[in-house]
């Protein structure tokens, strides 16, 4: 089977090198020069676990293809995946849809033979539909069917959960689309991956569910969490507890400084215009939304409160910039939010991030950059756990403590214990904790907004 893949990002540089693991030819299209010449030489522009050696494997059997030219790659696929960027809009925070369109009517004078059209990038509900009216126009003659097939793998763990899928979603009711969409994913279905056939709104607008749900859950947490710190509770103990319950689940339910990334915020916001513009508000994903961007605030002001009400002329140390860990993608990560409203009221920031430099680098100016947790430490007041690298939780907390000027460590993604903190000579603050075990307070309500 002949593929097209075009964006050579977070899912179209992962999903081709997967399906050319498969034994399919991929093509993949990306009109980024400097990406492509990383690629070209067998380097991943990303950082993605595993990465390197999928692509260096498949490149060198052949199988695996990078290009600029997309006429040729479109005319000999069966099946042509689009999976560019779907960024939100400035303005009205719904999903640009532009580098989607724009490659739409690129592919249009290309296509030759039957040829399945793919979604695979996140598309609001009716895209699918605009994109074969457009084909339509353009391309009267063309024989061809469009998919919804939205990805749900995640950053960090991209590569296991594409081989791995909880289910593979197509939305289609085109037997010839069916069938070829059944090939394509044949080797996962043969290792007991669901491959379920939906409508293609239903694909279309499941995805955006899936990521608001999980949204929610992340800003329950949350807020459960600062009830926690008010009435003596400690959120870690009561997520494991509802977590057992199935109908719940254990998973999303750490308390943090709120959720990031490139697709939560986004797609959250998405929804929320493709409801309003249905007449169907989703008034719970709104107010997720907001509790969300309070949140990161909120974690702000936890640190300066935590530094004693102010942290002018201060240096705060900062672990972690990326959204989460095992990823160097810093789309919405809250230190772009923390980290500027600590500069903004007058503390000097050092930050080290295992990956993440080269992409947070242009958008953290001012802040000195540091190769080790332990160099960040050194001199700092306040040490600050944004993102739960593993490398940060194997710190010594002694030697951090010992190079620091200051005593104090709030733990944003609760990674060390108060334990641990104390025994090191740290005043410690964490998400959801007892207040026994907290012995700098969160900043007051009121301040939080
Ligand atoms: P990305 O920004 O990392 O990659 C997009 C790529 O497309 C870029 O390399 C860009 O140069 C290329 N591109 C844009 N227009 C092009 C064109 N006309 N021809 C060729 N290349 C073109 O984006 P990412 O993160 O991979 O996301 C892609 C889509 O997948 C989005 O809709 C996103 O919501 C969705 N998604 C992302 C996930 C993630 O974890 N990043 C997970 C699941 C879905």
């Amino acid at each position: 089977m002949n593929i097209c893949m075009i964006g050579a990002g977070y899912v179209g540089l992962v999903s081709a090198a997967c399906f050319s693991e498969f034994g399919w030819t991929v093509t993949c299209v990306d009109k980024d020069p400097q990406r492509l010449a990383e690629l070209k030489d067998g380097k991943s522009p990303i950082y993605e676990p595993g990465l390197d050696d999928l692509l260096q494997r498949n490149m060198a059997a052949g199988r695996l293809l990078f290009t600029d030219n997309l006429g040729p790659a479109a005319k000999n696929a069966d099946v042509i995946l689009l999976a560019v960027g779907t960024p939100m809009r400035r303005g009205d925070g719904y999903a640009d849809l532009s580098y989607v369109y724009a490659a739409v009517e690129e592919i249009a004078p290309h296509l030759k033979g039957f040829t399945v059209i793919v979604t695979k990038s996140t598309v609001p509900v009716g895209t699918s539909r605009e994109i074969e009216r457009r084909l339509r126009a353009a391309r009267s003659d063309g024989d061809f069917a469009i998919c919804s097939n939205p990805e749900f793998l995640r950053e960090g763990s991209a590569i296991q959960d594409f081989m791995h899928p909880d289910r593979v979603l197509v939305g289609t009711d085109d037997e010839r689309a069916k069938d070829v969409m059944g090939r394509l994913y044949q080797p996962l279905a043969l290792r007991s991956a669901p491959v379920m056939f939906v409508g293609r709104e239903s694909a279309e607008l499941a995805k955006y569910a899936a990521n608001a749900f999980l949204a929610l859950k992340i800003s329950f947490i949350n807020e459960i969490a600062d009830l926690c710190e008010q009435v003596g509770a400690d959120v870690q103990e009561l997520a494991s507890a509802i977590g057992k319950d199935r109908r719940i689940g254990d998973k999303f339910l750490h308390p943090g400084p709120g959720y990031g990334g490139s697709c939560f915020p986004k797609d959250v916001s998405a929804l929320i215009r493709t409801a309003r513009e249905n007449k169907s508000p989703v008034s719970l994903i709104e107010q997720v939304q907001r509790v969300n961007d309070e949140r990161k605030i909120a974690m702000a002001h936890r640190v300066e409160a935590a530094a004693g009400g102010s942290v002018r002329g201060k240096t705060i140390a900062i672990l972690g910039a990326t959204f989460k860990p095992n990823t160097d993608d810093m789309r919405d990560a809250p230190s772009l939010i923390i980290v500027p409203m600590l500069q903004e009221r007058g503390a000097t920031v050092r930050v080290v991030d295992p990956q993440g430099r080269r992409q947070a680098e242009p958008l953290l100016p001012g802040v000195t950059w540091s190769e080790s947790a332990l160099e960040a430490a050194a001199g700092a007041d306040v040490l600050v756990t944004v993102t739960e690298w593993n490398e940060f939780r194997a710190l010594d907390l002694k030697a951090a403590k010992a190079k620091m000027r200051g005593d104090v460590l709030v733990d944003l993604r609760n990674v060390f214990t108060a334990e641990l903190a104390h025994a090191a000579g740290f005043r410690y603050s964490a998400v959801g904790r007892k207040p026994e075990e907290i012995d700098l307070a969160p900043a007051p309500l009121a301040l939080r907004a």
